[in-house]
């Protein structure tokens, strides 16, 4: 994959600058998109099996009742770009209902995760054209010549639009509108405002599956930027910020250390935090709002009995 082989070096400096840049800060924070190196984002996949974590068994009921609505809106000859396509389990469960579709386009900033699951994707779709970019869809990319222009949908499972603050998620939905052209439709999965007892859980399981994800952040900057974090001294924490209507995960530190990343010295106090991620839980208006502000009409809300989960269809035109 020469996508992937171009942007490894641009994507290891843009880490070192994030997590240099966020270590400084007087929150100490590190982008949560740094969590899907190879072992990251098999820790994810493992956290998606969780009875905790409901997300993804909600999402994936609702994909299945409506795939048939959801193939509909794509129309028939659609190219779907999926952001953040990590294993492609969620297009799968797409593909068959959708109507002779052109093109696959999964974008994914793990290249070699995104290999495996293309790989898998050709084999057991061989008539249906798979065409990767590596990229990170959170800060823009150009969409390659090669495209098809015409009929196009943005597929944005996972609730992935959570870790995104508001801005951001308009940012995106705006340079999806580019992405798709005026016709293009949207799909897009949003987890929703619960009781916070089954937020916390979902995001700090009894296994310590979730622990290890956040930790393995830390294992990461050890591994590709010279840090040297001793991983045991630090403890996962899931917490809840009303205020942003969003859980957050951190890292605490369990004493007082100094650590080293790329030739810099950090400080921590005992009890301090590196904020790793914010998941935002929206309702159906509040998302609505978004999605509106940023060129679309939601034209289609699904979503589970107990109204854990959503997947919006959204429309450029109407
Ligand atoms: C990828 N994203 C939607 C997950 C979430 O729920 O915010 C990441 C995750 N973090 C902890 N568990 C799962």
């Amino acid at each position: 994959m020469l996508d992937a082989i171009e942007s490894l070096p641009r994507q290891r400096e843009a880490f070192r600058a994030d997590v240099l840049t966020g270590l400084s800060q007087p929150q100490k924070t590190i982008p949560c998109r740094w969590f899907y190196d190879r072992r990251g984002s098999e820790l994810f996949e493992e956290i998606t099996g969780l009875d905790e974590y409901y997300p993804t068994r909600t999402e994936t009921a609702i994909l299945r009742r409506h795939a048939g609505d959801m193939a509909a809106l794509c129309g028939d000859g659609v190219v779907l770009l999926e952001y953040g396509a990590g294993a492609g389990i969620k297009f799968e469960i797409l593909v068959d209902a959708l109507r002779a579709p052109r093109m696959y386009v999964p974008i994914d900033i793990a290249a070699d995760f995104l290999d495996q699951t293309v790989a898998r994707i050709r084999q057991r779709f061989p008539l249906l054209v798979t065409r990767p970019i590596v990229a990170d869809f959170t800060t823009g990319f150009d969409m390659p010549a090669d495209i098809p222009a015409g009929r196009r949908a943005a597929f944005f499972p996972g609730s992935t639009i959570g870790n995104l603050d508001r801005a951001e998620a308009a940012a995106l939905l705006r340079r999806m509108c580019g992405h798709v052209g005026r016709q293009g439709k949207a799909i897009i999965g949003v987890d929703l405002r619960k009781d916070i007892r089954t937020l916390i859980a979902a995001y700090d399981d009894g296994d310590g599956v979730t622990a290890a994800f956040n930790l393995n952040l830390l294992a990461r900057v050890n591994r590709e930027l010279e840090g040297n974090f001793a991983v045991e001294c630090f403890a996962h924490e899931a917490r809840w910020n009303e205020r942003e209507s969003a859980i957050e995960m951190h890292l605490v530190s369990r004493k007082r250390q100094v650590v080293s990343v790329a030739g810099r010295s950090f400080a921590f106090a005992e009890g301090e935090t590196i904020h790793t991620e914010s998941s935002r839980k929206y309702d159906i208006r509040g998302f609505t709002e978004v999605a509106r502000h940023a060129g679309w009409c939601v034209v289609a809300v699904w979503s589970d009995p107990a109204d854990r989960f959503a997947v919006f269809g959204l429309d450029r035109e109407t």
